[in-house]
């Protein structure tokens, strides 16, 4: 997720864009930069969060500009990656939001021609293609530059001498704002709305042609598109959240996005670009904290089942002082933020152990990645709630991936398994959204049980920790106290507490335990407590058992935990929000924990 806007009008574009990319930092902050046109093409970019950028950039003239904040998932956080990224005469500038899988194929054959490449991102490719396409129309040479790309994308495009910008999207967000003799372009209205409120959206594959006076929309084969502009009625804080209350709420919805992007152009690759090349491993270790040691709990059950390679989890803060044993494990280390200094150290004492690692994480250019071997990337985006959610799935899709890579190496998925896994990845999307479209559903439940002062959450197997996850989401946000239980260990103490005023969420999916399920939901119903089940739609012996049942559709018990952890993301989400607490920021936590 990375941040965009654009002005042609009669202002200097400068302070303008400076202005409305600032609106966008929430979308990314590790790079910044912006390209004006005057005279001449003027480009200034920097690393580091755009107050950086405006400390050092100089003036810049002229009324005709595109900017950009980049949250990088292709090449390091560097003022070199940083956008506006130009051809190679410096002449067209592109900034870009999105990712472009087929980028390596397309530089390679770009180099042959003749063109040179000055960063490492997938976007710059985007630059050259359009140079090379460009004979005199710019909308034109992005409409075939387009057409080789592939991947999601949110493009703008200015060149040296042009009086227009040219912008285009598949899959990543783009408005166009329409003002008196003056027009904008930006990845969302907040940028915007300082300026006008009169937008038009923009449909995948439609190129857009800016002026000062004019906004012309194009489809993919070069048709006029006729737009009606929207008035927005919202202020600025709800534009930055996108409509919603909460950004947690915004990061719940954006998941089938997120997961999306977290699986374009890598499951392909495993076969030509496996991570660990020739390397049997013969078990690995996950350490991590908090949410992310709740990802590493379900990967233990994915790496076990693709790759059959034994695996064991450690918190951060334990496995720095536990004693070092004979094994030589692959050490896993999972983080959003690459920045938990717990992680940090054990990342380090893991290479003083002489054990390889990798690191999952959200954050590209972070501390984790400079003390591991090698990273898998979740491509979430900019995570502002402080409870962690679509980096949750994307760290479970992160897993997948290299349980599936460990699997391949090791011999232990065969090619129809790895096909029949890739299939299941890419259904997730949908099975989120599904999910998502029954927010008001599970909305009306969590009401009811909002006055809760104690809530467990039970589940089996594979959903065992997605019932911890479940009570970490709901004590973190609204403040009932919740736990989560393997649903088999109820009788060997947690039963003791239960009682008409502590609601038990049981998680009951159709797998082998599911049978199991069901008697240790009618056990804790015959304790009078009320019990809400999450389960699949056609499973009507649930409600003979439960209070309550949340419904989704059915799924295979290795990809479970995907749909049903967002269930418990919303219950715990509108939980909270029914006892007003302050959902963002709950109290006495951070959403980095950079001390130990
Ligand atoms: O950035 P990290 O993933 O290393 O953070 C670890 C935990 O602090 C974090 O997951 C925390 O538990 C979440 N905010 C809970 O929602």
């Amino acid at each position: 997720m990375c941040g965009i806007v654009g002005y042609v009008g009669s202002r200097e574009a400068q302070p303008l864009l400076l202005d409305s990319l600032k609106r966008l930092e929430y979308r990314g902050y590790d790079s910044s930069g912006l390209a004006v046109v005057g005279a001449s093409l003027q480009l200034f970019k920097s690393e580091g969060e755009i107050a950086v950028l405006e400390g050092k950039m100089p003036r810049m003239q002229g009324s005709i500009g595109i900017a950009h904040t980049r949250w990088a998932t292709q090449g390091k956080p560097t003022t070199v990656n940083a956008h506006p990224l130009t051809d190679c005469a410096g002449k067209i500038a592109i900034v870009h939001n999105g990712i472009i899988s087929n980028f390596m194929e397309l530089r390679e054959s770009m180099t042959r021609d003749g063109h040179t490449f000055t960063s490492d991102t997938d976007s710059e490719v985007f630059a050259h293609l359009v140079e090379s396409e460009y004979k005199g129309d710019l909308v034109q040479a992005v409409m075939k530059a387009v057409s080789r790309i592939e991947g999601t994308y949110a493009f703008a495009v200015v060149a040296e001498g042009r009086d227009e910008i040219v912008a285009t999207r598949r899959e990543s967000p783009l408005v166009v704002g329409l003002g008196d003799g003056e027009n904008f372009i930006a990845s969302d209205v907040t940028a915007l709305l300082k300026y006008t409120n009169r937008m038009v959206y923009l449909e995948d594959a439609e190129v857009v042609k800016v002026t000062k006076a004019s906004v012309t929309v194009f489809d993919a084969s070069g048709n006029v598109v006729p737009k009606t502009a929207q008035k927005i009625m919202w202020n600025l804080d709800d534009a930055e959240k996108g409509g919603y209350p909460h950004f947690m709420l915004k990061e719940i919805f954006e998941q089938p996005t997120a997961i999306h992007d977290s699986l374009l152009g890598r499951i392909e690759s495993l076969d030509t670009e496996p991570f660990f090349q020739g390397t049997p491993y013969s078990s690995v270790k996950i350490v991590a904290c908090g949410t992310s040691y709740h990802a590493g709990l379900v990967g233990k059950y994915i790496i076990e089942e693709l790759s059959k390679i034994p695996t064991t989890l450690q918190i951060s803060s334990e496995y720095r002082y536990s004693p070092v044993s004979r094994e030589n494990p692959l050490i896993v280390l999972i983080t959003q933020s690459g920045e938990t200094s717990d992680t940090l150290a054990a990342a380090r004492e893991a290479r003083k152990r002489g054990n390889k690692t990798i690191a999952i994480a959200n954050v590209m250019g972070s501390a984790i990645t400079r003390e591991v071997d090698h990273v898998i990337y979740t491509r979430a985006g900019p995570e502002i709630g402080v409870a962690a959610t679509k980096t949750f799935v994307t760290q479970l899709i992160a897993l997948y991936i290299l349980a599936m890579d460990l699997g391949t190496q090791n011999r232990t998925l065969s090619a129809l398994a790895k096909r029949s896994v890739i299939g299941q990845l890419r259904n997730l999307p949908r099975a989120v959204q599904d999910v998502l479209n029954k927010s008001s559903e599970i909305e009306e439940l969590a009401k009811k049980y909002a006055s809760a002062r104690d809530m467990f959450f039970i589940g089996r197997n594979i959903n065992y920790p997605i019932a911890m996850e479940g009570a970490l989401k709901t004590k973190e946000i609204s403040y009932i106290h919740g736990e989560g239980f393997p649903a088999g260990e109820l009788k060997h103490g947690p039963l003791a507490l239960l009682s008409k005023d502590s609601p038990v969420v049981a998680i009951a999916a159709k797998d082998h335990t599911y049978e199991k399920m069901l008697a240790n939901i009618s056990e804790v119903s015959a304790r009078g407590s009320p019990v809400i089940a999450i389960g699949y739609e056609g499973d009507t012996d649930l409600q003979k058992f439960a209070d309550d049942v949340i419904y989704i559709r059915e799924i295979p018990p290795l990809f479970s935990p995907v749909p049903i952890i967002v269930a418990l993301q919303l219950w715990s989400y509108y939980l909270a929000k029914e006892r007003g607490c302050a959902i963002d920021k709950p109290r006495n936590i951070a959403k980095t924990v950079t001390v130990e």
